[in-house]
């Protein structure tokens, strides 16, 4: 299990660090950036880089002290105009910072957290809020995805984020949140590494292998099937697109049953789907940008990542209130001799005769059986899917943004709410009756497809096909926000929903 870069706390008096970060607002002084660190470096406050310092947003200077001194450099970050000052932007720019830091070679740095502290009051947020995403920011921003690069390629060199205090103890708020951030920087660290992997190394079984791991290393129930168990559970669907690889799909169910819920409370139950590879079947994909659908497993990764943070969280003393259920059905999909074709009729595990129309809409073929497992062995009170389905939804939302249809509209503005301040973004899509129509089929209950018209809209009814009408169901269309080449998120996978999902299992 990857452990990557250490988050310590220095109280006041021991701060020691080989570069000191405070912030700045445009137009400020020495005296109101970073006023407090004169005590541990003197020097900063006849720093000759402070002459031309202004504190725009995205200005960043470096001063430089005697190299004796416990701090002899430090990185002041300009935020910009306090009447525009945004916690995503400072998320940005901390970083950013961070990672020009990693480039000069150095080992740790330090937050100076009364600077940091009086631009969060600034915001109206709690110190531990603030920490809580510079430190999520930093980890993030950090990764690397290398095990196909040569060893000494490894780019990490930074290996501990200091939050200097100002006080001789460290409070106990402080130090939840930053344990916190850490269980869940695991999950998306393990998101991201499934997704990056290639497809020839993140193959169905392979994928079930790292849930084996997770399930091990955290005492969780995990239940594999294989083919035959797959058939015996009449989930034709998964089947139909499972059946043209040499890949074996395996359909992995995760159960987390804290100690502390009673035996009789409905689980939460989360559905990823797990498309390992996507060629989009007989109705090929073109080829540029096909290797991009290694990631279509991206819902299965968030779900196992979200199961490594409820696990590490576990470790704190930190539990939710309903068991948790992980169901990830895997398979690849591909052209062959054995592949389903267009036209071809499959009944899915509800009962219900499924034309297929089109072989690139696979993922709602996996998921719909998936969904009708979930409901027949656990009833969950609350159940989620989360996939990269569709391509209509990135042509909706643009790039960096997840559609969630929900059953419930109190249940789908919570999320919407919860998500985008997480800052995974989201945005609320309907599911309107009236678009049922296009499911229509001549020869069979349903279509997996409808006109190009409201594809990720008809997509998510498709889905509800396979979910009880009294069911409390979400979905979550992720199919813009499983890649992303940013400050916080090196290029490739994002890690999306681990946040979303983990924040979800805690819902009463
Ligand atoms: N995995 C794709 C959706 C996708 C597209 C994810 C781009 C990430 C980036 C999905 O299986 C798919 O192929 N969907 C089709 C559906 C269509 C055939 C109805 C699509 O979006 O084109
Ligand atoms: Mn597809
Ligand atoms: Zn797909």
């Amino acid at each position: 299990m990857r452990v990557g870069i250490d988050i310590e706390f220095q109280i006041q008096g021991q701060w020691k660090t080989d570069l000191l970060i405070a912030f700045a607002l445009e137009g400020e002084s020495f005296d109101d950036a970073c006023h407090f660190s004169q005590g541990v470096a003197p020097w900063l406050t006849i720093a000759p880089a402070w002459r031309d310092f202004k504190g725009k947003k995205d200005e960043r200077t470096m001063l430089y002290g005697p190299p004796a001194m416990d701090i002899n450099r430090a990185m002041v970050l300009g935020l910009g105009k306090e009447k525009d000052l945004e916690l995503e932007d400072i998320r940005f720019s901390f970083a950013k910072a961070v990672k020009a830091c990693q480039d000069m070679g150095l080992e740790n740095v330090g937050v100076d957290t009364v600077s940091m502290n009086r631009i969060a009051l600034k915001l109206g947020l709690k110190k531990e809020e603030m920490a809580k995403e510079l430190a999520l920011a930093a980890k993030l921003a950090l990764y690397t995805y290398t095990p196909f690069k040569k060893k000494n390629e490894e780019a990490t060199k930074i290996n501990k984020i200091f939050f200097l205090l100002d006080d001789d103890f460290c409070d106990d708020e402080l130090k939840k949140a930053i344990r916190f951030v850490e269980a869940e920087t695991c999950g998306i660290y393990l998101a991201r590494d499934l997704a990056n992997a290639p497809s020839n190394a993140m193959t169905p079984k392979l994928f079930a292998d790292e849930a084996e791991k997770v399930a091990g290393y955290h005492n969780f129930k995990i239940t594999i099937l294989k083919k035959e168990e797959i058939e015996a559970e009449n989930m034709h669907s998964y089947l139909a697109v499972a059946k043209g690889s040499y890949e074996e799909p395996h359909f992995v169910v995760l159960e987390y049953r804290p100690h502390t819920i009673e035996k009789d409370v409905k689980p939460i139950a989360l559905v990823g789907k797990g498309i390992t590879f996507d060629t989009g079947g007989i109705c090929l994909k073109p080829a540029a940008g096909m290797e991009e659908m290694k990631g279509d497993m991206s819902g299965a990764a968030a779900v196992l990542g979200t199961f490594e943070t409820l696990g590490r969280l576990g470790m704190l003393g930190i539990f939710p209130n309903r068991p948790i259920i992980g169901i990830m059905p895997l398979c690849e999909n591909m052209p062959s001799g054995r592949s389903i074709k267009p036209g071809d009729v499959v009944f899915a595990k509800n009962g219900k005769s499924v034309e297929i129309i089109n072989t690139d809409a696979e993922g709602r073929l996996i998921l719909a059986d998936a969904l009708t497992y979930a409901e027949e062995k656990f009833d969950p009170e609350y159940l989620l899917d989360i996939a990269t389905l569709t391509g209509a939804c990135a042509v909706a939302l643009g790039e960096g943004a997840a559609g969630v249809f929900c059953t419930k509209s109190d249940l789908a503005h919570k999320i919407h709410k919860r998500s985008n301040e997480l800052f995974e973004r989201t945005w609320l899509l309907p599911l309107w009756k009236h678009l049922g129509k296009e499911l229509k089929s001549n020869v069979a209950d349903v279509k997996n497809c409808g006109s190009r018209y409201g594809g990720s809209l008809t997509a998510a009814l498709f889905l509800k096909e396979f979910v009880s009408d009294d069911r409390t169901w979400v979905h979550v269309d992720m199919a813009a926000a499983d890649n992303a080449d940013n400050a916080i998120n090196p290029k490739g996978a994002t890690g999306f929903g681990v946040r979303m999902l983990t924040d979800f299992s805690f819902l009463n």
